[in-house]
């Protein structure tokens, strides 16, 4: 007995000695008053609250992010690039939709990536000149900010260029990435030049100066948006690529205005990216499916949920894969998808009991077999980055941007510090799933001038007609499962935002037939999810990273959350 208690005692003092500790250990959210920055990549978060601090806008906050986070993470972004922009401004009381993503070059039809028996040369997308589609994040940029700027362009790049001349240092996710990397490094001495510290990996704080990025970026800060379009740049990534990409290409290169994705969600409005993204379309299908189901009452990741939102995620997935591509080369059924309508058309098909019991059931839908998949190793993480940003007035942008899979094509464009692309991955070949496992049909196969489909999915969604909540995560087709995850959390399960973005995720994208879960699902969920019928994987790279913003409507001040998946960080203004 008194030994008993002697135990319960010390379990109770230990308790209290840890509890402090176990708080500190779990972040609070970023908070401020007038604005917030949020991004996976420390030092461009920095830059943004820079400009913030400057009094520009979101948008030229978001901006000044977006080229220091191609300068501290080159790998996972950067002007050889592309990518999605949300914005909001208060002014117009509009959101409008900015498409800067690569474009196939002229001289790529789908022929080329295929062998004599018309299968998908291994590779050939991935990594390599051919695999390099048109950038358009610097012209997308500098759209951005004739539109919507309020400080001087140059003012935008200085940030970057100050971290290119002081040098960035090596941090533990980089130099995991640079480890995954390396091996594929011998065929790209630029790249290797650059990334290594004489041909070997560098070790953690090792300071990476990259003076030719540098002066790349001072000629943008001087030029504009034409820098890598026209000129002594543009000639020297056309012959970096050995002509894959032509002067025509880059000088013919303009982003899209596009009109946004939108749909309702237990009260909330949901903007998010049209196509050329699946992003938004499948974002606000699972969000239609899910909404006439009481998805709190099952209990967050409990194996109903998770079984009840993969269905959602499989249903969606599958229209992904038979109709989404560029609207510009054919109809994309947008509004159809996305309507309230086909919502309880698929939630039908989701209703228990029968949905326990025929979880792979493709609903009719073709089975596309995966020979490229499994010939080359997925990549363990990506060339992805989101910048989430709110302002003072109250303007908000949620900016996606990407080199597809770790340092893109491998190309660094010699004497430039450009990294290329291999945005050509993201397009569909006959009987081949790309970097993502992700397959399609002719809506997404190769056309020259057209854009591949992407999953990123800057979204904002909006309370009462004012911003609620800035989100969006890189990770390819993880990305949609992602930031479906933390809006459920946030909005059906009212978790704080720093919670809403680290709990375990779990993702289905039909093709493969695998409900992927992250190790921290409980032994038994994954068990009863087999139970259901599914074949479950525990994933082996963090599913996203999601970089949040909510308002908090009683303090009226905005709460940010970085994913602790990635080194990024939150900061209030
Ligand atoms: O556009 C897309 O969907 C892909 N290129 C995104 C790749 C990605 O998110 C890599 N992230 N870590």
């Amino acid at each position: 007995m008194r030994t008993s208690f002697r135990v319960a005692w010390l379990v109770v003092c230990i308790g209290f000695a840890l509890a402090p500790l176990a708080l500190a250990a779990e972040p609070g959210p970023a908070w401020g008053k007038r604005g917030m920055v949020v991004t996976s990549v420390g030092p461009a978060a920095a830059a943004g609250r820079e400009i913030l601090g400057r009094g520009g806008n979101a948008v030229d906050a978001a901006i000044a992010t977006a080229f220091a986070a191609g300068v501290a993470h080159q790998y996972s972004s950067g002007i050889g690039g592309g990518g999605f922009a949300l914005v909001y401004m208060v002014e117009t009381g509009k959101i409008e939709a900015l498409d800067a993503r690569e474009t196939a070059p002229s001289s790529a039809t789908q022929s080329i990536y295929l062998d004599e028996q018309g299968r998908a040369i291994q590779g050939m997308t991935r990594v390599g000149p051919r695999a390099v589609a048109v950038p358009g994040l610097v012209q997308g940029l500098y759209e951005l900010h004739q539109r919507h700027g309020s400080l001087e362009w140059r003012e935008l790049v200085k940030p970057a260029i100050r971290l290119c001349r002081d040098g960035v240092e090596v941090q533990p996710a980089e130099r995991r990435m640079l480890t995954l990397i390396e091996p594929g490094l011998a065929n790209f001495p630029e790249t290797a030049r650059i990334q290594l510290q004489n041909g070997q990996v560098p070790p953690l704080g090792w300071r990476l100066v990259q003076p030719d990025l540098a002066r790349t970026l001072e000629e943008i800060g001087t030029r504009g948006g034409g820098a890598l379009a026209f000129g002594p740049i543009a000639r020297k990534i056309v012959d970096a690529t050995g002509g894959a990409l032509s002067l025509d290409d880059l000088g013919g290169y303009a982003p899209i205005w596009r009109e946004p994705v939108r749909g309702t969600y237990r009260g909330l409005e949901i903007v998010s990216m049209p196509p050329p993204s699946s992003g938004g379309v499948l974002l606000v299908e699972m969000l239609n499916a899910l909404e006439p189901y009481d998805v709190a009452a099952l209990g967050l990741n409990s194996s109903e949920m998770v079984n009840l939102v993969a269905g959602a995620m499989k249903l969606a997935f599958a229209d992904r894969a038979e109709y989404l591509g560029d609207p510009g080369f054919s109809a994309v059924p947008t509004d159809y998808l996305t309507s309230e309508a086909y919502g309880n058309e698929l939630a039908a098909l989701l209703r228990p009991p029968f949905f326990l019991l025929r979880a792979p059931w493709n609903w009719g839908k073709p089975a596309i077999p995966n020979a490229r998949r499994a010939a080359l190793a997925p990549p363990a993480d990506g060339g992805t980055t989101q910048i989430s940003v709110v302002d003072e007035q109250g303007n908000a942008v949620s900016l996606t941007q990407t080199v597809n899979t770790l340092f893109g094509s491998l190309i660094t464009v010699p004497g430039t510090g450009i990294v290329l692309n291999n945005e050509m991955d993201d397009f569909s070949l006959p009987n081949a799933a790309n970097a993502w496992g992700a397959v399609g049909q002719s809506a997404n196969m190769i056309q020259p001038g057209k854009r591949p489909l992407s999953s990123m999915a800057p979204t904002i969604v909006l309370e009462n007609g004012q911003v609620r909540y800035v989100v969006g995560s890189p990770m390819g087709t993880f990305i949609i499962s992602a930031v479906l995850q933390s809006l459920l959390n946030s909005v059906d399960f009212k978790l704080p935002p720093q919670q809403a973005v680290a709990m375990p995720r779990f993702h289905h994208q039909w093709s493969p037939d695998t409900l992927m879960v992250e190790p921290a699902h409980p032994r038994d969920v994954v068990e009863a999810l087999r139970s259901f019928g599914h074949t479950v994987e525990p994933s082996r790279f963090p599913m996203g990273a999601v970089q949040l913003i909510a308002r908090d409507p009683p303090n009226d001040t905005w709460l940010g959350a970085t994913d602790p998946r990635r080194d990024g960080a939150a900061l209030g203004y």
